[in-house]
Formats: structure tokens, C-alpha cells, sequence
């Protein structure tokens, strides 16, 4: 395979920006009619928002100089899975694994991985849920699979990452050693969190898929496989948070 250089000013890197954020905008949609069906089958806001992003051409490149890469097109798309970045945040700690279960339940996403920085957030304090997938998508008549980064977290969760995030940056990613230490504390106050949510029924949500006539426009042929027809469904079967 003839190894393509990127440009980021090129056209075909545009392009390629332009399939990973359809496969955005179709797992936003996905995730916001999931939002919909378990608010009105558990009568709150199991997921209270849902933030999507691009990842700048600006980051994708430094970060394939950090992890050594020669900077072309094969290496990105191998290597690069948070390029398309969701982060879906959730009202309670112990729905996340909730929304994980039904995530995986859902008929077009394939999960490649996932890490579980709830059990075990990372040194930093930071916690959240992490699937990476895949999604299949058309593209010029051809059947492409887009990967993407899903992150499940709580609303302080999100609260803390963000402000780390902003932190960091200010600080060109050092964080001292007496704010790094304060951060740790805060995230292991955060994910020790306790509050019980209401009394709900448990989820009984099985198959979830987009139907193609609610989908926006730009989407539509993406949705092909007979398996993809149903809108979400509220049907009886158990999801245990512990699984
Ligand atoms: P990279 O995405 O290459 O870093 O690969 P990785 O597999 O090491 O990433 P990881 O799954 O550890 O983290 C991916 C994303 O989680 C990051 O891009 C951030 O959005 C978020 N994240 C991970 N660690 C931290 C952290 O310490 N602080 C904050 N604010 N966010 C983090
Ligand atoms: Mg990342």
C-alpha cells in the first residue's frame, strides 16, 4: 500500500474530517434518542447531556508525534480512534455501566475496546468510561467502518475533566505538584460519590437502533442492514449494572 503523506490544507484530509464527523453526528443521534426512550421509561434523566468533537488537525498531528508515527493516512486511521470524540454524561455514578451495557446492545456499533477508568481512574484522579468503536458508514458507494471515542461519565466527572483540561492547557500540560495533588483529591471525592438515584425501574432496553426515516438527511444511507429498521424499543429484559 502506497503510505499518502497528510496535509492538513489538502482537500483529501478535509474529506476525511467529513466522514468521521458523519459517523459523529449518526452516534450523537443514536445517543440522543437513547436519551429520550430511558428518560421516559425511568421518568429522569439517566443521561443528562451528551458533547461531541472533531478532533483539531492541529492535535491529531501532535499526537501522532508523541506516539512516534510517520504522519500519513494508514498510520492515522489505525492508530488515531478519538478523532470522532462523544462524551455522554450521565446524572448518576452507577447508570454509566448502564449506558455501557445498552451501548453494546445497540446493533450497528461494533466496541474494539474499552477501559474502565471508574473502577480504576488514572493517576491523575481522572474517571470515566471509555469505548472505543465502529460504525459502518457508506462512502462513494463503498462500506467504510469509521471508529469512534465514546466517553461515559457523571456530571461532576465532566465537571473535573474539563477543568483539569483547562488547567493543563494553561499551565502547557504541567500541572504543579500542589495542584496535581488537590485535583486527586477532588476526583477521588467525586467518584466516591454515593448519591443513590431515585427509585427507577430497572432498564429493559434491548435493541435500540436508528430507524432510516428519523435519521437526519445526511445519514440516511447510512443505515442499510435490515437490523438497523427498528426505532429504539423498550422491551423486558434485565440490564444488571454489575455485569
Ligand atoms: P490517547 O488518546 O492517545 O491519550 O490514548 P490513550 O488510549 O492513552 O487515551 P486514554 O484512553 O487514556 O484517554 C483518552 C481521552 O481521555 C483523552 O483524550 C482525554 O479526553 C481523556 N483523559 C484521559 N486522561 C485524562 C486526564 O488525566 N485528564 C483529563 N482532563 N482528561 C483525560
Ligand atoms: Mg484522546
Amino acid at each position: 500500500m502506497q503510505l499518502v503523506p497528510i496535509n492538513v490544507q489538502n482537500k483529501d484530509f478535509e474529506k476525511l474530517m467529513g466522514i468521521y464527523n458523519r459517523a459523529r453526528e449518526q452516534l450523537v443521534f443514536q445517543f440522543e434518542t437513547l436519551k429520550q426512550a430511558l428518560e421516559e421509561y425511568c421518568k429522569y434523566d439517566v443521561i443528562d447531556h451528551i458533547t461531541s468533537r472533531i478532533k483539531s488537525p492541529e492535535s491529531i498531528i501532535g499526537k501522532m508525534q508523541k506516539k512516534n508515527l510517520d504522519i500519513n493516512y494508514k498510520n492515522l486511521i489505525e492508530n488515531i480512534n478519538d478523532i470522532s470524540g462523544i462524551r455522554i454524561i450521565c446524572t448518576f455514578k452507577d447508570d454509566i455501566k448502564r449506558v455501557k451495557e445498552l451501548i453494546k446492545r445497540i446493533p450497528n456499533i461494533e466496541i474494539l475496546n474499552e477501559k474502565d477508568f471508574i473502577n480504576k481512574p488514572k493517576k491523575s484522579g481522572y474517571s470515566a468510561y471509555h469505548l472505543i468503536v465502529e460504525i459502518p458508514m457508506k462512502y462513494e458507494g463503498q462500506d467504510i467502518y469509521v471508529k469512534s471515542e465514546i466517553q461515559i461519565c457523571t456530571m461532576a466527572m465532566n465537571f473535573w475533566a474539563t477543568a483539569e483540561h483547562k488547567i493543563k492547557y494553561k499551565t502547557k500540560g504541567k500541572l504543579s505538584k500542589i495542584d496535581s495533588k488537590k485535583m486527586e483529591v477532588y476526583a477521588k471525592i467525586i467518584n466516591k460519590n454515593t448519591i443513590a438515584r431515585p427509585i427507577a425501574p430497572a432498564f429493559k432496553l434491548v435493541e435500540i437502533a436508528c430507524s432510516p426515516s428519523c435519521a437526519p438527511t445526511t445519514l440516511e444511507r447510512s443505515s442499510s442492514s435490515s437490523r438497523d429498521r427498528e426505532p429504539i424499543r423498550i422491551v423486558e429484559a434485565r440490564i444488571d449494572a454489575s455485569s
